[in-house]
């Protein structure tokens, strides 16, 4: 899979997710394999107005190449400076977010509402291909709402204007992340652009990766949620679509390791008054399933230390 001259390695890309997405995750997942990742959105906005949050956003870590800054916004110059400014950064692709379903995003004409305008999609993808000698791509939904299904055309533009990739989650913004995710969007983008398509969307395991790529023929998957708290989701993808092994799941000590890693990288970037506070809601993640969930989870909501974190380390042992 090329976008551009940039060569993925693997099967899958970790989606951008803000908020979760973070650098510590980031590296944690091409870790275990992924082969890709997108930086979490960043307000082209707020990197006009320099603000520290957007700068802190756009900052990858050797271990997380190929990795994409993802922008959005309405502006198709304020779009095109934001992309040159990021380059300071290093990212390998500059991504553009026609998909955030937020009403603080798309309310305000960006992310999904972008698909309602067509040939603004088409200037933005335009001005900033245009800003740039790295590949742009786009991540669009399956359109903004079930009676304007615009995938299609609006990847069809996004390709005459210089997009490198498109990827389509197969929802539509009034959606949010409910079900059904719609696969056949997703081949019928595939069968209308000659740029490789990226399929996304309720992919959680291999069995379920391999039903993507060959219900719609993609080039490539990005998975997102099926991630969290299952970063190793990626190594299983990769034995299966590569070797048709399917991978026993991670241990308790693995799962505890990679729980432990996860969290002191997030500290390691954030701090640990803030990064603990992160922590938590990655915790809970990988609480799922397990016995005393509920319990484990308070303690988990309670934490302020790495010493916390090993507490509750112990406590999952003794009660699993
Ligand atoms: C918490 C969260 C944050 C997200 N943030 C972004 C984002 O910043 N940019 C983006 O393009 N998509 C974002 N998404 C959408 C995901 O990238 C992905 O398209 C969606 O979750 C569907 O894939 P999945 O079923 O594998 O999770 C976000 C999703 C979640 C759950």
């Amino acid at each position: 899979m090329k976008i551009g001259n940039l060569t993925l390695e693997g099967f899958a890309a970790l989606a951008p997710m803000a908020g979760v997405a973070d650098r510590a995750f980031r590296e944690l997942c091409m870790s275990f394999g992924a082969g890709y990742c997108v930086s979490e959105m960043v307000s082209s906005k707020g990197i006009a107005y320099h603000s520290k949050k957007s700068a802190e956003l756009m900052e990858i870590s050797p271990m997380e190449h190929p990795c994409a800054v993802q922008i959005f916004g309405t502006e198709p110059e304020t779009m095109a400076d934001a992309a040159r400014f990021s380059l300071q950064y290093r990212p390998d692709v500059i991504d553009i977010n026609m998909g955030c379903p937020a009403p603080k995003i798309a309310g305000g004409g960006s992310g999904a509402a972008l698909m309602k305008d067509p040939a603004l999609c088409g200037r933005i993808v335009k001005a900033v291909s245009d800003a740039v000698d790295i590949p742009v791509t786009v991540k669009i939904r399956s359109g903004f709402d079930g009676e304007h299904i615009n995938a299609v055309e609006v990847a069809r533009i996004a390709e005459d204007n210089g997009a490198a990739a498109i990827t389509v989650h197969g929802r539509t913004r009034e959606q949010f992340y409910a079900p059904p995710v719609n696969y056949d969007i997703i081949r019928d983008v595939k069968r209308a652009v000659q740029i490789p398509v990226i399929g996304n969307g309720d992919v959680a395991d291999a069995l379920s990766a391999k039903h993507l790529y060959e219900y719609t023929g993609v080039d490539y998957i990005m998975i997102g949620r099926g991630a969290l708290g299952n970063p190793w989701v990626f190594r299983e993808v990769n034995a299966y679509l590569s070797e048709g092994r399917l991978l026993p799941k991670p241990d308790l000590d693995e799962k505890l390791d990679v729980l432990s890693r996860h969290i002191t990288g997030v500290v390691e970037y954030k701090g640990e008054r803030v990064g603990m506070r992160e922590a938590r809601k990655h915790t809970a993640y990988y609480l799922k399933g397990f016995k005393n969930a509920a319990k484990l989870r308070n303690l988990a909501f309670s934490m302020e230390t790495l010493d916390d974190l090993k507490r509750l380390i112990d406590a999952i042992r003794t009660s699993t």
